[in-house]
């Protein structure tokens, strides 16, 4: 029996966990694991794979990235622009069927985010056997708990938070801190919320600049010289925009530029001197945290599990501090976004945290 494994989409601390976790099932049922090299391209013919034996994944587990490479571009793109869904066309599956069947490759495990899901599940609609594993720092996933990369992205932020603190109090400043996650808020609430910050913006909650201005006018009067804004990359301007990078290359739109927008009109409306920092792809790189390498495994495991029992079209996913599996359909093309008025935001707002509206 063979099996195969790809990575597809942004990498995301924890992925060489998740390899590490299915070659070690894989080889205690005397199956072979092959490795696609840069997500779905590697099953283009001839086939770009490697041979994954449990040697071969000695030392990866505290590796950020991934040993095969990844691509969130490419022939296999299930998504174009913000919500528009492009099915892979029809003569690109029928060559990585071949190499599929060329390969004698009995299962395939695909481990991605929304899109590369997406794409799992066209494939398993057209009779591949697939099984999926939800990867994303962003923590957006539907029908999971929680995905591997979310906890070291929300450690990048929080030790991001550490070091501004201590410059922003010496220079009596606010500082900005852009940070990931898309459309949905996790990096930024969970990352604020741990590393102090006093407003925590993101895409799920309107907000007004006046607010968030008064907060930080409070915060002085107080007595607290400095503040820290965290801002979601994914957050809304109250006149309705999106940040964006060259909006117009195609694909999925890129975010970026609010921290320095929320910073401008920070600083005209407080008076007060204003700095923003983007971390960018700080989050997604480095050595994942424990967390991140255990649940990762955890993932590699059930995912082979999966495989043996012939239970196709299932995503491996993580309720209730435990890991089980789901359609893969009920998983993909539904975020999974943060409650404005859910106990997490309400316990920040609890703290005194202001969350701009
Ligand atoms: O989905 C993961 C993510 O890191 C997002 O948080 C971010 O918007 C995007 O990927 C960045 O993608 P790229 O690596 O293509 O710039």
């Amino acid at each position: 029996m063979r099996i195969g494994i790809l990575n597809s989409g942004g990498d995301c601390p924890g992925l060489n966990a998740v390899i590490h976790g299915v070659v070690g099932a894989a080889d205690e049922l005397g199956w072979e694991v092959i490795g696609f090299r840069d997500g779905f391209e590697g099953l283009l013919p001839p086939g770009d794979f490697t041979v994954l034996k449990p040697k071969d994944t000695v030392g990866i587990l505290k590796l950020g990235g991934t040993i095969l490479g990844t691509t969130n571009k490419g022939h296999f793109a299930a998504k174009v622009g913000k919500g528009d869904i492009a099915e892979v066309p029809a003569d690109i599956v029928a060559k990585a069927k071949r190499t599929m069947e060329q390969l004698d490759v009995r299962a395939l495990i695909i481990v991605g985010g929304d899109g590369s899901l997406t794409t799992g599940l066209q494939l398993y609609r057209e009779g591949w056997p697939i099984i999926g594993v939800p990867k994303t720092i962003d923590n957006d996933l539907h029908a999971t708990a929680m995905t591997f990369g979310f906890d070291s992205a929300v450690n990048s932020v929080v030790d991001g938070l550490d070091r501004l603190h201590t410059t922003a109090e010496s220079h009596k400043r606010v500082m900005v801190l852009e940070v990931m996650g898309r459309h949905a808020g996790w990096i930024a609430l969970w990352g604020g919320i741990a590393g102090g910050a006093s407003v925590i913006l993101m895409p799920e909650i309107p907000f007004s600049f006046e607010k968030v201005a008064q907060h930080i006018k409070d915060r002085d009067a107080q007595g607290y010289h400095s503040s820290l804004v965290v801002v979601a990359e994914g957050a809304i301007l109250p006149e309705g925009d999106l940040v964006t990078i060259d909006p117009n290359t195609g694909g999925e739109v890129r975010l970026g530029g609010v921290g320095d927008v929320v910073a401008k009109r920070l600083e005209k409306l407080t008076g007060k001197e204003t700095r923003s920092c983007t971390l960018g792809h700080l989050q997604r790189g480095g050595a994942p945290t424990s967390l991140d390498r255990i649940l990762g495994m955890r993932f590699g495991v059930m995912a082979v599990k999966l495989a043996s029992e012939g239970r196709f079209g299932r995503m491996v996913s993580y309720q209730a501090y435990h890991v089980d599996s789901v359609p893969i359909e009920e998983a993909v093309n539904k975020l999974r976004l943060v409650e404005p008025h859910g106990e997490l935001a309400q316990a920040a707002r609890a703290v005194g945290i202001c969350l701009g509206d």
